[in-house]
């Protein structure tokens, strides 16, 4: 391995309500999910790794979507030609194209959920909650996600309404593909912020948004491009696991299918960077990215396996550049 560069943490700022504070006025937008491993925090960090051409690059990949904390912090100071979006979680990416589509009918429904729970007691608020669950799961059969339709608006805006009352903001399904968080007790929550969201409906407006495992974008990329990856962690206890984010968990294969897709691009010279766990069990840092670059970032995150303990851990950014 070259090199492994720290580098510095910066101080939290105080009190964030899901990245954004109650009554926050917004001119840049801003991550509109929580998400497990979301990086709007550790931005300030991620940017010293920023190749330092950026302005100079045509197109923009994320494969790893998620809350999309890098994209949305990106977008802002680059103007990319193309950008596309991705993720495997077809029901985070239905809820991208919504807000692309129809962000104003989605804030109307969400509205309407956030006017009943807001008027119930604690305990209903809990009863609401389960009830929403066990809606989203049965209509999840009546969802084509292959083809946009108006069902797929009441559906986004109850994935929007779960994941700011859910536990922790997680988005996790069991194998029959029902999303199972428990209730996070959050009986005051700031479910969405209008200004965000329409400044979100407007950047998205020519980027393109899939719902795809990482292999097929990677293997249609452009010359000219800057991707940024963030898989799912290797596990860095020996009881944390892959499936956090979804159904099928990410394997040992699917790391190895990563490593082999970077380095032909590396061969492309086409840049990336990608955040992982600072390896503790294993070694893979030198078995998947000796010749690459690594610096070394800290980040306080839920150690859920531990206890409901926030912990400050140490994360990997590599980069071929
Ligand atoms: C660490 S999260 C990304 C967090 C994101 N950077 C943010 O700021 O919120 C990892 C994401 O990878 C997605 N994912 C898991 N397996 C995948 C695969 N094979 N192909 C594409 N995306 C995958 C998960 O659904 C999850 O949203």
């Amino acid at each position: 391995m070259s090199k492994i560069e720290h580098i510095a943490s910066y101080p939290r700022k105080p009190q964030v309500l899901f990245g954004i504070e109650q009554g926050e006025i917004l001119t840049r937008p801003k991550p509109f999910l929580k998400w497990a491993g979301g990086k709007d925090r550790l931005f300030h960090q991620l940017q010293q790794c920023l190749p330092t051409e950026l302005d100079q690059v045509q197109n923009y990949y994320e494969p790893f979507l998620g809350s999309g904390a890098v994209f949305f912090n990106l977008v802002q100071d680059f103007s990319f030609r193309n950008i596309t979006l991705s993720d495997i979680n077809e029901e985070l990416i239905l809820v991208y194209k919504v807000i692309q589509n129809n962000v104003g009918e989605l804030m109307q429904i969400i509205d309407q959920y956030k006017n009943r729970y807001s008027k119930l007691s604690n305990i209903d608020k809990e009863k609401f909650y389960y009830e929403m669950r066990n809606s989203y799961n049965i209509q999840r059969f009546n969802i084509n996600h292959r083809k946009y339709s108006d069902i797929w608006i009441p559906r986004a805006a109850q994935m929007i309404f779960l994941n700011k009352t859910c536990y922790n903001g997680l988005y996790r399904q069991n194998m029959r593909g029902e999303f199972n968080v428990p209730f996070g007790k959050n009986y005051n929550p700031v479910i969405y912020n209008q200004t965000n969201m329409e400044l979100i409906a407007k950047l998205l407006n020519d980027v393109e948004i899939k719902t795809t495992d990482f292999e097929s974008i990677l293997n249609a990329v452009k010359d000219n491009s800057f991707i940024y990856l963030d898989p799912p962690y290797r596990p860095i206890t020996k009881t944390a696991n892959f499936t956090d984010y979804y159904k099928l968990g990410f394997t040992e294969k699917d790391n190895e299918r990563l490593m082999e897709s970077l380095n032909i691009l590396n061969k492309r010279k086409i840049k990336f960077m990608l955040n992982n766990s600072f390896p503790l069990n294993d070694n893979y840092l030198a078995e998947y990215y000796t010749d690459y670059k690594v610096s070394v970032i800290t980040a306080n995150r839920m150690m859920s396996s531990i206890s409901d303990r926030r912990c400050k851990v140490s994360e990997v950014v590599v980069t071929n550049y």
